[in-house]
Formats: structure tokens, C-alpha cells, sequence
């Protein structure tokens, strides 16, 4: 009874207000009053206005037939009283911010033509009942957060026209009743997640024009039934993870414009047959595992304008007749291929060509002379192969050319000089090539260079006076070329210049104090030069650095003009003559990861300011002349991994906090004065890989817990007052390959356990202390040792023949000894020196034959003895100078290397600074981007945004076909 009343007073309100205003102006209303509105787009919406003069609404014969609030920046959910107004043909509430879901009421708009929800915030699935929209024609709800299956009751939208839904969470496979939609012009499913196959059935979008689904992980083969759709204009499935072979059926879409299925796992060769579509403007083949030859000809593919066929495993040479003289390819990429030949004169005809990638193949021969023939060519990119002979001056000529690289070939001669004609030039890479000659100062004149790097070659001479005119250089990489003289000081007018690395020349001279301007400057590297001199004051005003590497120079004076940036994270200055206190404002760089200051002359003590760096990585002070404790401010620096004090006048005991240091590799507190114990609270760091306290006070025993520290390669305890015996735990130091604990007052016996460190190879010394009792015969099992140590100690006893298994060995010491007994064959061929001095019981030779020193005691030898020994000694010690001298060109060498490596980003120590090398060597950060492709934009030609800037309105339109000729396309590819 209650309901019925309810029922009637409704009926009678609402037809109340339907009476006022003669229309379904209430169901607005109530739709009004659910949607936030903070821009008052609905403000005219009131009772006193006929609804259709409302804002956003369209009336046709008195009647709602359209509700446009785009844009309108409206939150809240879709309000269900939309379903009311039954006249309504469109519905767009596109690029709001509205949540929620799609209230499933909305399928009973049965006049509904198009439904525009993209762009917002909707979640859920898509419902059902919109199935039930009969009329429907466009149907664009991308952009949003929809997820699960696409429902295949989309397929009962017999007027469906255009379909889009990329930009979503979609999943499971594309519906195989997309086939009944037979009107379909337009179908987008990019980005989503959508799996499994391309249904064979889409061959019955007999009108499909645009078939866009990148960006998802479809897989299995292209379906070849896609080569029943005539009209199709736009196919692009690229970044999924389709496979087999490309199908020839393709080539019957002889309407296809743009064609991308870059980023998939293709294999096999390019159909032939794809030569025929003769309309064809795009094709992007890039990223897929294709093989065979290039047989794509622009001379029949007529409107081709670019072509990407980068990163597959073509091979063979780039086609004679491959351009026509009325081509309008501009974009050739073919980048990271197997190609081979040489630059065919051919490609010369492209006459409209604005970019050429042909880098990482193995093209080689000489640059043609006539390159100028490709008069709009933007980049030239030519990188990574072995193209030999000269930079030909032509390229002067292309007075459009804003990128030329020619990085990593095998490029000789000189930068020629018209290069200075180059207006537009902004990026110039030749590092990694043969080129000798001065850097031209006309090159000064190419006033757009932002990029330069020409590391790795031979350029010699004065870096041009006139390089300050290059107003917009952000980089200046002319590391390892023979360069000399001083920095000219118009180099300080460069004022954007970020990176500036000129290691490994020979230049001198002191730092002009024009690079105070550089205040954009982040990234200096000046090590391995001449450089001298105290550095000027004024680079404390340099706000923005964040690696400086000076070392290896003869800088002096203070180092506190680099202090001045609270953004530094590495700070090399190794081996100068910096003098001074370390100063405290380096304390303000909390980022600071690499602090190396050793082989200066530094004194003081640590500033207590240092517990601030909790970055801290790497800290190298040796060899100065620093004093005090370390600090227990130390302790906050966590992630400390290299920990390097030696040589300094250091004191006091080893900190227990030490301890704490989880991430700790290397710890060298050696020559300084040290004293106390070795707390066993070390025994926790156990990524120790290096541990040495050489010549310190250290005393007591040495702790067993360095049995802990399984990590452990060198342990140096040489030159200390250690005593008590050598911890049997020392055996679980598995990996040590060099042990020193020669030099102290150890006692005991040798460990039987030492046995088992068999990756020991660099030495093993137990000299000079009091060990007694017999060599151990598990020594022997130290296979790769190389140097073996244990004289002036007290050890007794036979030499155990088991130490004949060290075929490694090349130095032996057990002098000074009380040992006794027949010396091993193997080790004849050690000097004397290695025996001397044990009591005259050791026999055989280098010393007397066992039997005569049985025969004749102490006897003396015969003179032919004495000849035999003097000649060994002779032979023996020109020798050992050979070797000698060979292990030192080696050490040097290796230093060389180290101390290079080392000085890259102040980095030392482990084989990732190989790799840093190596980075830093193309830290030309653009060579990275080559790389990825990012220069290229090609994942926006692969119609990918990027998540940021999803909102955003460009991304979801014209960012969706990036390239010039998309313009049309784009109209066809919607969310
Ligand atoms: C108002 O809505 C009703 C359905 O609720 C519909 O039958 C009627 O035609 C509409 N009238 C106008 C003027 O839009
Ligand atoms: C809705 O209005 C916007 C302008 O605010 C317009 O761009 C858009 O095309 C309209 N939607 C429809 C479906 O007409
Ligand atoms: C799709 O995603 C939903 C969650 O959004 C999940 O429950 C469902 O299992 C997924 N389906 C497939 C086929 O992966």
C-alpha cells in the first residue's frame, strides 16, 4: 500500500516537473546534482531555462538527442539517470576524471549512436548490456583503467563503425566475434594485455581500415586471413610476441599505408611479395629475429617514406637499384643488422632522405665523396662499423645535417674543415676512430653544437682558441686524443656546457678562471694530464658539479674550490699535491658516493662532519699525511664498501663499529699506527674481500672470527705484534689467494688446515716469526701457489716431498730454519738462498748432494763443485733479473690499466670498474639512446606513450602516429 502511494506521489512530482518545463529537464537535473562540476560547466543548467539551451545539450524536435560534456574537468561516476533520456543519440563525456564503472543501465539507450567515455578514470568491466545498444556506431571508452575480458556481446553492435578500446587493462584473447562486426572501419587495442591469438574470424571486418592492437602480448602466427581485408589502411601489431614468418597474404592490402610489426619474434625472410603494395608508406620491421637479404625496393614500393628494418639478422649488401630518383623515402634505418658491402653510391638518389641509420652492421669501404647529393639529410648515422679513409668534405655541404655519427669505424685523416659551414650541425660523434690533425677552429663556426665527442683518437694540437663560440655545448668529450697546451679560457663562455671530460691528453697549464661561468656544469673530468696549479677560488661557484676527476695532474694548493656543489657524488683527486686540511664544506655533498683524495699531501684529521655521508661508497685517503683516530662518525657511512687509509699517521685502536659495516670489501688501514687489538666484531663483515692492517702496532691474538670472513681474497697481516698461534678457522677462508701474516711473533705451529686454501696463489708467507714443528705435508696441496715464504721462523723436520706437487711455485724461502733432510728434486732449481741457513742438515742440490754431504760431513767442496755452484748462481740470479724484469713491465702494465680504470668516475678495485670504464666511455649519453632507438622516437612511430604523460591530451591523439605522414592514419586510431 505504502509502495503504491510512494509510487504515485513520484509519478505525480515528476510529471509536476515535466509539466513546468515540458521536457525530461528533471532526469538532467538529477544527473546535474550527481557529477562534481568545479568549473561550473552546468551552471545554466536550472528549472527557470528551457534544457535545451543548457550547456552541452542538443535538442532535435524538442527532443535530448545529444550531451556533450567533454572536457568539462567533471569527477564522480556515470550517473545511471542517463538511461532516461531515450531520445539520446550521442553521449560524450570523454576527458573528464569521472570513476566508477559504466552503470550497465546505459544499455537501454536504444536511439544511441556514439558513446564517448574514453579518457577518464573508469574501472570495472565492460558491461554486458551494452550489447543491447542497437543503433550504436562509434564506441570509444581507451584511456581508462577497464579491465578483464572484452565482452564478445560487443558483437551483437551490428552498426558498430568504430571501436575503441586501447589504453586499458583489458585481458584474455580478442573475442572471435569481433568477425560479425561487419561495418567495423576502425578498431584499436593497444596497450592492453590482451593474449593468445588474432583471430582468424577478423577477416569478416570486411570494411576494417584501421587495425591497431600494439603494445599487448598477442603471440602465435599473423594470421594470414588478415590479407582478406581490402580497405585496410593501418596495421600496426608491433611489441607483441608474435612469430613465424611475415605472411605473403599481406600483399594483398593493397591499400595499406603504414604497416609495423616492429618488436616481435619474426623470423624467416621478408615475403618478396611486400614489394607490390604499392601505397604503402610505412613499414616498420624493426626488432624481430628476420633473416635472408634486404629485397625491399623503393623503386617498387613508390611511396614508401621510411622504412625500419633495425635489429633482425638481415644480411648480404643494401640493394643496387634500391632508390629512384623521384623517391620519397626520407627515414632509411637498418640499423644493427649483419649488412655487409660498402656504402652503396646507389642510396646517393635518395635524394629526399632526412635520415640514414645504417649503424652496427659490417658496411666498410670509404665514404663516397658525392654524400651531398642527399641535400635534406638531418642525421647521418653511420656508427659501429668499419667505414675507413676520410670524413669527405662534402658533408659540408649538407647544410641541413644536424646529427653526423661516424663513432666506432676505422676513420683516419683529418676533420676537414668545412664542417665549419654546418649551421644546423647540434651533435658531432667520431670517438672510437683513427683521426689525427688538430681539431679545426672552424669547426668553432657550427653554432648549434650542442655534442661533441671525439674521444679515442689521435687529435693533437691546442683544443681552438675559439671554442667559446659555441654557445649551446652541453658536452665536450675529448678524452685520450694527444691534445696539449693549456684549456683556452673562452672554453668558460660555453655557458651550458654539463660535461666537460678532457682526460688522458697532454694538456698543462693551470684551470682558467673563466670556468667560474659554468654554472651549469656537472661532470668534469681532467685526470691523466699536466695540469697545474692551485685551482682558481672561484670554482666554488660552481653550484651544479657532481664528478670531478683531477687525478693524476700536478694540482696544488687547496682543494676547497671544489667544494662548493652540495650535489657532488664523486670527488677523484688522486695523486696531486693538494695540501691542507680536507675541508669541511665537503660535508654539505650528502650525496657523495667516491671521495678519493690519496697520494696528495693532505694533512689534518678527518672532519667529524663525514658522518653525514651516508651515500658513502668508496673513500681513499692513502698516502697523505693525515693524523687522529677514525672517527666513530664513520660508522654512519652504511654502505661503505672501500674503506682505504693506508699510509697516513693514523692512530688509535681499530673501531668495533667496523663491524657493522655489512656492505664492507675492502678495509686498508696499513702503515699507519694503529694499535690494540683486532676486534672479532670484524668477523661480521662478511663481503670482505680484502683486509689489510700491514705495518701497524697491532697485538694479541689474531681473532679466530677471521675464519668468519669466508669472502676474504687478501689477508694482510705483515708487520705487526701478533701473537699466539694462526687460527685453525682460518681454513673456511676459502677463497684467499694471498696471505701474509709474516712479520709478527706468531707461535704454534703451521696449521695442517692452511692445506685446504687452495686457491692460494700469490704468496703465502709465514715469515719471521716463531713458528715451530714441521711443515705440514697439506701444503702441498696448494697447487696454484706461486710464492711460498715461511723462513726465519723455527720450523724443523723434513720438507715434506708432498710440497714437489707445487709446480707453480717460482719463489721459495725456507731459510733460516731447523730443517733437515733431502730437499725435493723439483725445487733444484731454487737458489741457495732458499735453504740457507738451517743448521747444514738440508741436502741435495741447489746445496751438496745428500751423499756427499754424508761422505764428507762439512767438508769442503772440489773445485769443480765451486765452478758448477758459481755458474748456477750466475745463470740462476740472470735469471731471476729476467724475470724480474718481466714481472715488473707487467705490474706496470697492469698499473697503467688499474690507474686508468681507476680514474674513470674515481672507481678502483673490482672488475665492475671495467664495466664503469666502459660506460663512461659511451657516457656520450647520447650513444646510449642510439642504442635503445630512443633517438628515433621509434616507439612512438610504434604508437607507444609513455605512462607519464597518459593524461595528457597530445599522448592519447597525435602522439598515437608520431612521424609527418601519420597525420591521416592517426584520424582512424582512436581509444
Ligand atoms: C521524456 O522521457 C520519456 C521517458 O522517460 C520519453 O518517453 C519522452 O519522449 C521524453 N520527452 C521529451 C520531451 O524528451
Ligand atoms: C563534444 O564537444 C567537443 C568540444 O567541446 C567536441 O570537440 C567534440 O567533438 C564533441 N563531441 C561530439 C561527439 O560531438
Ligand atoms: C583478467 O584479469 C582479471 C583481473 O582483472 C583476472 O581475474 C582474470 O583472471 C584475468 N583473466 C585472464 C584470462 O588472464
Amino acid at each position: 500500500m505504502a509502495g503504491i502511494l510512494f509510487l504515485f506521489f513520484s509519478v505525480i512530482t515528476a510529471a509536476v516537473l515535466a509539466g513546468v518545463h515540458g521536457d525530461n529537464s528533471s532526469w538532467l537535473l538529477k544527473v546535474k546534482s550527481e557529477l562534481v562540476d568545479p568549473s561550473g560547466v552546468m551552471e545554466n543548467w536550472s528549472p527557470g531555462v528551457n534544457a535545451c539551451n543548457w550547456n552541452g545539450v542538443i535538442c532535435s524536435n524538442g527532443q535530448i538527442v545529444s550531451l556533450n560534456l567533454s572536457w568539462a574537468g567533471l569527477s564522480g561516476t556515470i550517473p545511471r539517470e542517463l538511461w532516461r533520456l531515450s531520445s539520446l543519440q550521442t553521449l560524450d563525456l570523454s576527458s573528464n576524471t569521472l570513476t566508477g564503472e559504466i552503470p550497465s543501465e546505459l544499455g537501454q539507450l536504444q536511439n544511441l549512436q556514439i558513446l564517448l567515455l574514453h579518457s577518464n578514470y573508469l574501472s570495472g568491466m565492460i558491461p554486458e548490456e551494452i550489447g543491447l545498444l542497437k543503433s550504436l556506431q562509434v564506441l570509444r571508452i581507451g584511456n581508462n583503467m577497464f579491465s578483464g575480458e572484452i565482452t564478445p556481446a560487443i558483437s551483437n553492435l551490428n552498426e558498430l563503425r568504430v571501436l575503441g578500446l586501447a589504453f586499458c587493462q583489458f585481458n584474455g584473447s580478442i573475442p572471435v566475434e569481433i568477425g560479425n562486426l561487419k561495418h567495423l572501419t576502425s578498431l584499436d587495442l593497444q596497450n592492453n594485455s590482451l593474449s593468445g591469438l588474432i583471430p582468424k574470424e577478423i577477416s569478416g571486418c570486411k570494411e576494417l581500415q584501421n587495425f591497431a592492437a600494439s603494445n599487448n602480448m598477442l603471440e602465435g602466427v599473423i594470421t594470414p586471413s588478415l590479407g582478406s581485408l581490402k580497405s585496410l589502411e593501418v596495421l600496426n601489431l608491433a611489441n607483441n610476441s608474435l612469430s613465424g614468418s611475415i605472411p605473403v597474404s599481406l600483399s594483398n592490402l593493397q591499400n595499406l599505408k603504414y604497416l609495423s610489426l616492429l618488436g616481435n619474434r619474426l623470423s624467416g625472410q621478408i615475403p618478396i611479395e611486400l614489394n607490390q603494395l604499392s601505397k604503402l608508406e610505412v613499414l616498420d620491421l624493426s626488432r624481430n629475429k628476420l633473416s635472408g637479404t634486404i629485397n625491399l625496393l623503393n623503386t617498387q614500393l613508390k611511396s614508401l617514406t621510411a622504412l625500419v628494418l633495425s635489429d633482425n639478422g638481415l644480411t648480404g649488401t643494401i640493394p643496387r637499384n634500391f632508390c629512384l630518383n623521384i623517391s620519397s623515402m626520407q627515414q632509411l634505418l637498418l640499423a644493427r643488422n649483419k649488412l655487409s658491402g660498402s656504402f652503396p653510391l646507389e642510396l646517393l638518389s635518395c635524394s629526399s632522405l632526412l635520415q640514414l641509420d645504417l649503424s652496427d652492421n659490417s658496411l666498410g669501404g670509404e665514404l663516397p665523396p658525392f654524400l651531398d647529393k642527399l641535400e635534406s639529410l638531418t642525421d647521418l648515422v653511420l656508427n659501429n662499423n668499419s667505414f675507413s679513409g676520410t670524413i669527405p668534405p662534402e658533408i659540408g655541404n649538407l647544410s641541413n645535417l644536424e646529427s653526423l655519427y661516424l663513432f666506432g669505424n676505422r676513420m683516419t685523416g683529418r676533420i676537414p674543415v668545412e664542417l665549419g659551414k654546418l649551421q644546423r650541425l647540434e651533435v658531432i660523434y667520431l670517438y672510437d676512430n683513427q683521426m689525427t690533425g688538430e681539431i679545426p677552429t672552424e669547426l668553432t663556426n657550427c653554432s648549434s653544437l650542442k655534442e661533441i665527442d671525439f674521444f679515442g683518437n689521435h687529435f693533437s694540437g691546442l683544443i681552438p682558441k675559439t671554442i667559446g663560440k659555441l654557445k649551446q655545448l652541453v658536452l665536450l668529450h675529448l678524452r685520450q686524443n694527444d691534445l696539449s697546451g693549456p684549456i683556452p679560457p673562452s672554453l668558460g663562455f660555453c655557458t651550458k656546457l654539463q660535461i666537460l671530460a678532457l682526460a688522458d691528453n697532454k694538456l698543462s697549464g693551470s684551470l682558467p678562471s673563466t670556468f667560474r661561468f659554468l654554472s651549469e656544469l656537472s661532470t668534469i673530468t681532467l685526470y691523466n694530464n699536466s695540469f697545474e696549479g692551485p685551482l682558481p677560488s672561484s670554482l666554488f661557484l660552481l653550484k651544479n658539479l657532481k664528478i670531478i676527476n683531477f687525478s693524476h695532474n700536478k694540482f696544488m694548493g687547496s682543494i676547497f674550490p671544489l667544494t662548493g656543489s652540495n650535489f657532488l657524488t664523486a670527488l677523484d683527486l688522486t695523486n696531486n699535491s693538494f695540501s691542507g686540511p680536507i675541508p669541511i664544506s665537503l660535508a654539505t655533498s650528502r650525496n657523495l658516493s667516491r671521495l678519493r683524495l690519496a697520494q696528495n699531501r693532505l694533512t689534518g684529521s678527518i672532519p667529524s662532519e663525514f658522518s653525514q655521508f651516508t651515500e658513502l661508497n668508496f673513500i681513499d685517503l692513502s698516502f697523505n699525511s693525515l693524523i687522529g683516530e677514525v672517527l666513530p662518525q664513520l660508522s654512519n657511512c652504511k654502505k661503505l664498501e672501500h674503506l682505504l687509509l693506508k699510509n697516513n699517521q693514523f692512530t688509535g685502536v681499530m673501531p668495533l663499529w667496523l663491524g657493522s659495516l655489512k656492505e664492507l670489501g675492502e678495509l686498508d688501514l696499513s702503515s699507519n699506527n694503529f694499535h690494540g687489538i683486532v676486534p672479532k666484531e670484524l668477523g661480521n663483515c662478511s663481503k670482505l674481500l680484502k683486509l689489510s692492517l700491514y705495518s701497524n702496532n697491532f697485538s694479541s691474538e689474531i681473532p679466530e672470527e677471521i675464519g668468519d670472513l669466508t669472502s676474504l681474497n687478501v689477508l694482510n697481516l705483515q708487520r705487526n705484534n701478533f701473537s699466539g698461534p694462526i687460527p685453525v678457522k682460518i681454513q673456511q677462508c676459502k677463497k684467499l689467494y694471498e696471505l701474509r701474516l709474516s712479520e709478527n711473533s706468531l707461535t704454534g705451529s703451521i696449521p695442517v688446515e692452511l692445506g685446504g686454501l687452495t686457491e692460494l696463489q700469490v704468496i703465502l708467507d709465514l715469515s719471521k716469526n716463531l713458528l715451530a714443528g714441521e711443515i705440514p705435508s697439506s701444503l702441498g696441496n696448494l697447487m696454484k701457489l706461486e710464492r711460498l715464504n715461511m723462513s726465519s721462523n723455527q720450523l724443523q723436520g723434513d720438507i715434506p716431498s708432498s710440497l714437489g706437487k707445487l709446480t707453480s711455485l717460482h719463489k721459495l724461502n725456507l731459510s733460516n730454519n731447523h730443517l733437515q733432510g733431502q730437499i725435493p728434486t723439483i725445487f733444484s732449481g731454487f737458489p741457495l738462498t732458499s735453504f740457507m741457513g738451517n743448521d747444514h742438515r738440508l741436502c741435495g742440490p741447489p746445496l751438496v748432494s745428500c751423499l756427499e754431504s754424508e761422505e764428507h760431513g762439512k767438508g769442503r767442496l772440489s773445485n769443480s763443485q765451486v765452478v758448477g755452484i758459481v755458474v748456477a748462481i750466475v745463470l740462476t740470479s740472470t735469471l731471476i733479473c729476467l724475470v724480474m724484469l718481466y714481472i715488473m713491465l707487467r705490474i706496470w702494465c697492469n698499473w697503467r690499466k688499474v690507474s686508468i680504470s681507476n680514474s674513470d668516475y674515481g672507481i678502483g678495485g673490482t672488475d665492475q670498474n671495467q664495466q664503469k670504464k666502459e660506460s663512461e666511455k659511451k657516457w656520450a649519453f647520447k650513444g646510449e639512446k642510439w642504442r635503445t632507438g630512443e633517438y628515433w622516437k621509434m616507439d612512438s612511430l610504434a604508437l607507444v606513450t609513455s605512462q607519464d604523460n597518459k593524461k595528457s591530451p597530445s599522448s592519447t591523439t597525435s602522439c598515437i602516429l608520431n612521424l609527418k605522414m601519420a597525420q591521416d592514419s592517426m584520424e582512424h586510431t582512436l581509444v
